[in-house]
Formats: C-alpha cells, sequence, structure tokens
C-alpha cells in the first residue's frame, strides 16, 4: 500500500499573501490526517517564502502522524532540524530564484556536504531521505552516503505529454528497482495529481507519495478535507 504525505506549504504561500494568520498551515495538517493522508510534509526554505520556523515548530507538537521536514543543507536550516527533530528530514537542492524545486539533489557533486548532513541526522535519530533524479549514479551515490530513503522526482514524468510519458515511466521504474535492491525505501513526488497518479502507481511501486500544489489547489473549490479524501482514494484503488 502507498501512503500519502501531504505538502503543506502552499497553504503558507496564501496565508503569507496577506501577512495575516489565515489559513493556518496547521490547521490544515489537522484536516489532511483526519482525512486520510498518512504523514504531514513541510519545505522551510532559506528564504521562507511560505513555512517559517514557528510553523514546523507548531506542527512538530501537533502532527499525530509524522512530519517530514524538506530542506537544504543551509547551515540555519539544519539547526532548526536538529532542535524540532522531525521524524525525517529529505534533502533537497534550493534556489532562491526557483518557483518550485526544480531537480534532483547532486549526490555526487555535493558528496562532502550530504555525507556530513547525513552523520549528523542519523546521530541524531532523525530519518534522512534524498530526493534525486531517476539516475543509477545517483541513486548508487545516496546508498553509499547512508541515505534510508530516496525519493524520485516525477517532475519529468509529470510535465511530458500523455503520450510521451512512457520513457520517464521505464526510467522511475528501473531507478525503483534498483533502490529497492540496495534496501532503499523509495519515495515518489512532485507534479502529481489527480490526473497523473494512478498510471504511476500502476507501474513504479513506491511506498510513499509526496503530494502538495494539486491538492491544495482542488481544496480551493472542494474544501481541504474532500481533497485530501479524494486523492487518498486514487491512491487507495490502485493498491
Ligand atoms: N517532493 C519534493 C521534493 C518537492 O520539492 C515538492 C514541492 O515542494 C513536492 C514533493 C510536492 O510537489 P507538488 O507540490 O508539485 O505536489
Amino acid at each position: 500500500m502507498t501512503l500519502l504525505g501531504l505538502n503543506i506549504d502552499h497553504v503558507a504561500t496564501l496565508r503569507n499573501a496577506r501577512g495575516g494568520t489565515e489559513p493556518d498551515p496547521v490547521q490544515a495538517a489537522l484536516i489532511a490526517e483526519a482525512s486520510g493522508a498518512d504523514s504531514i510534509v513541510c519545505h522551510l526554505r532559506e528564504d521562507r517564502r511560505h513555512i517559517r520556523d514557528a510553523d514546523v515548530r507548531r506542527l512538530r507538537g501537533s502532527v499525530t502522524t509524522s512530519l517530514q521536514l524538506e530542506m537544504a543543507l543551509h547551515p540555519d536550516v539544519i539547526d532548526v532540524a536538529l532542535d524540532v527533530k522531525p521524524l525525517e528530514i529529505m534533502v533537497v537542492p534550493e534556489r532562491r530564484e526557483e518557483v518550485t524545486t526544480e531537480g534532483g539533489f547532486d549526490c555526487v557533486r555535493y558528496s562532502r556536504p550530504l555525507g556530513d548532513a547525513i552523520a549528523r541526522f542519523r546521530a541524531a535519530g532523525i530519518g534522512v531521505s534524498v530526493f534525486i533524479d531517476a539516475d543509477a549514479v545517483q541513486i548508487a551515490q545516496a546508498h553509499t552516503l547512508g541515505a534510508h530513503t530516496i525519493e524520485l522526482h516525477t517532475g519529468p514524468y509529470c510535465h511530458a505529454a500523455v503520450e510521451e510519458a512512457e520513457p520517464e515511466l521505464a526510467r522511475l521504474e528501473a531507478a525503483a528497482a534498483q533502490a529497492r535492491g540496495l534496501g532503499i525505501e523509495v519515495h515518489a513526488g512532485h507534479g502529481l495529481n489527480y490526473e497523473n497518479i494512478q498510471r504511476l502507481l500502476r507501474r513504479v511501486p513506491v511506498s510513499k507519495v509526496n503530494i502538495g500544489h494539486s491538492v491544495v489547489s482542488r481544496a480551493v473549490f472542494a474544501g481541504f478535507a474532500t481533497a485530501v479524501r479524494e486523492m487518498k482514494t486514487l491512491i487507495e484503488s490502485v493498491g
């Protein structure tokens, strides 16, 4: 069974548009959990454009499933993570000018800082996932450096035209098989929505998908609980 990790960043994006307290990402997390989400995900970016330090602390105290903190390897964000101690962190690359995460973390190029961070988090009892492209060299390096989990970047699959998605699915399928063979847990995420989730899961078995923008977008019209429940039902019906 594939679990649903619900990314609530864009509830905070909406809140920050007016600088107030509504809508509250913690309330969204609680509704998501009550509606079938198996974990809550948030990304504390260096520029704090959506989720802020106080949100992470409040989520840690409120979430009853599990909290996964997505982050780049910025020293001040590492300090927050080591202090808050989420169940798991997910390492992503980050550029200030990007609208959203653009690609997988380069485990080869940034081998030293990633290895150091994994050692620090493991010593603190925090699991480490790394967001990577479906690439054999990256997967082998993540394994060598001691990552417990990888999240495969589904953006290229999600952004491909329906008839051109096949090679991307094949790449993801091979990457997931390689990682499982190495004993690494496999998650997937980025760009997944109500139209493309089932085709992915029928082909690529993963233990969790992390989804944010499409659910928050649907929630504007359908309500947060309904939007989460509908996504959960689509995932469950694949098995
Ligand atoms: N996984 C990672 C690593 C991400 O950076 C994001 C976006 O924050 C997601 C999953 C969720 O992507 P989306 O918002 O497109 O569902």
